[in-house]
């Protein structure tokens, strides 16, 4: 019998003497005493950003090696940090982290391949295309010194303002709007292994206008076939960002947009219960969301942090467990409950066997919706599906109960937004061979449809 069978055995015995068994919190005897093994036992990482010189702390080491099974190396993979001077790249301290992680058996978050800021001086008085060319340049050969290594790369970096929802002024947004999807593109050119994510903070409200800019962009990635695989938010809370009320609904609107969700440099501000309520929420809000399938925090210690007076983190400057601690570690092993979010295995597929008779002109294609809801508000995936014969164009009407309206479409073209609501096929999707389907999505506010939409084809 193994040890985790024996272990798990024996957790059971005595829950059932004391009266209480819950066999769904303890998975493992691992998966209840650290933080990453909890992580895993739904499916995902729990990481920390790590600084080369902190590896020869031996306090620090120990928790990092304890509690975590992922890295984000805090700047030693950065511009500045792998290219000093142009084409001459560095690996030494990006490099002790990965072999340190390698040895440890954790997963390597890359951070970040093109970011306005910590740019080396060259780049930093670089302009135009030589910029375009040396930013490509960048990207291709750090992104594939790692290929294998890292498993996902925040490959853009705050690429938008603070405030009004527009792109930040940066030397890498003048070369033109498109520096982004070049990124990515080079980027999976160079590692097709890798997750490749968009990272940013203040992403985190639902309703902050920077949150909705990207996740335009993000959508618009999708619909063009731009490869992007992730969204990292950064969640830096404190009292001038604070942990929104609709950080659920953010991460499920992300995901829905057919993403993977990641809480990339996670630090709450505070202290006590307060602080640790907050962390609690942010671990239970991730666990409701199918695809966010990981969480940084950003340090070990407080006196790791970047904003140490903040005391922000989850170990105290001795490496003492907080209670912000206790509730993250509690909030994951109470993390088996059924996602919210819709699955991500595809829907019972279409008949095989032809139907008797041809369908009505005019009527070849079916839809059926998912709704994934909460207070406020839905997201609906929509799958057409074609008949018998092929379809060329389709559209599909949905029916919006009183005081719902739709806010946000992709991969089809709404007429109206409340009431009987008309999506169209946009150019990519019109065409469905028999028997295949496409999807489309829709965000709302009130509650989503429950009548059964109709499908026109054309
Ligand atoms: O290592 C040198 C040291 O030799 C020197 O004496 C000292 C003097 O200032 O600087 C030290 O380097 C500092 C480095 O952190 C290591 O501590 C840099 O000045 C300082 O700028 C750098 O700050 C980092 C910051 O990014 C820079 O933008 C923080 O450690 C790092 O936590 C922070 O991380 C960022 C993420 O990359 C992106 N999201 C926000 C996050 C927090 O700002």
């Amino acid at each position: 019998m193994s040890k985790r069978l024996r272990t798990t055995l024996a957790l059971i015995a005595a829950g059932a003497a004391a009266g209480s068994l819950t066999l769904f919190m303890a998975p493992s005897a691992d998966a209840a005493t650290t933080l990453g093994a909890s992580a895993a036992a739904s499916g995902r990482y729990f990481g920390t950003a790590v600084a080369a010189n902190k590896l020869s702390d031996s306090t620090y080491v120990g928790i990092l090696n304890r509690e975590f099974n992922s890295v984000t190396p805090e700047n030693e993979m950065k511009i500045d940090a792998t290219e000093p001077q142009q084409n001459q790249f560095t690996f030494t301290n990006a490099d002790r982290i990965v072999n340190h992680a390698a040895a440890q058996g954790m997963k390597v978050r890359g951070h970040t391949l093109a970011w306005h800021s910590q740019q080396p001086g060259w780049m930093q008085s670089m302009e135009g295309s030589a910029l375009r060319s040396a930013m490509l340049n960048h990207v291709t050969r750090v992104a594939t010194y790692y290929k294998g290594k890292v498993v996902t790369w925040d490959v853009v970096n705050e690429a938008f303002a603070d405030s009004g929802g527009g792109r930040r002024d940066s030397n890498l947004q003048r070369t033109g709007n498109d520096w982004i999807e070049a990124a990515f593109r080079a980027a999976r050119a160079a590692d097709p292994g890798a997750k490749l994510c968009y990272n940013d903070y203040n992403i985190d409200n639902w309703t902050w206008a920077k949150t909705q800019a990207v996740y335009t962009m993000v959508r618009d990635f999708k619909s063009r076939g731009v490869p992007i695989d992730c969204v990292g938010l950064q969640s830096h809370f404190n009292s001038g960002s604070p942990y929104p009320g609709n950080y659920r609904t953010t991460l499920e609107s992300f995901a829905a947009l057919g993403v993977d969700v990641q809480i990339t440099e996670l630090d709450i501000e505070g202290s006590g219960q307060t602080q640790a309520t907050t962390y609690g929420n942010v671990v239970k809000d991730c666990l409701a969301v199918a695809r966010c399938n990981g969480i940084t925090v950003w340090g070990i210690r407080d006196s790791d942090s970047w904003r140490a007076s903040g005391t922000p983190l989850l170990f105290d400057g001795s490496g003492n467990k907080k209670a912000a601690y206790t509730a993250t570690l509690d909030a994951l092993n109470g993390g088996t409950t059924p996602p919210t979010t819709p699955p991500t295995t595809p829907p019972t597929t279409p008949p095989t066997t032809p139907p008797t008779s041809p369908p009505p002109t005019g009527t070849g294609c079916s839809a059926t919706v998912t709704l994934n809801s909460w207070n406020t508000g839905f997201t609906a995936t929509v799958r057409v599906t074609a008949g018998a014969t092929q379809v060329n164009g389709w559209a599909v009407t949905l029916t919006l109960p009183s005081g719902a309206a739709v806010t946000n479409t992709w991969n089809a073209q709404n007429t109206g937004t409340t009431g009987a609501v008309r999506f169209a096929n946009v150019s990519y999707n019109g065409r469905i061979s028999a028997g295949s389907s496409t999807e489309f999505g829709f965000q709302g506010t009130g509650t989503g449809p429950t009548a059964t939409p109709t499908c026109v084809a054309s």
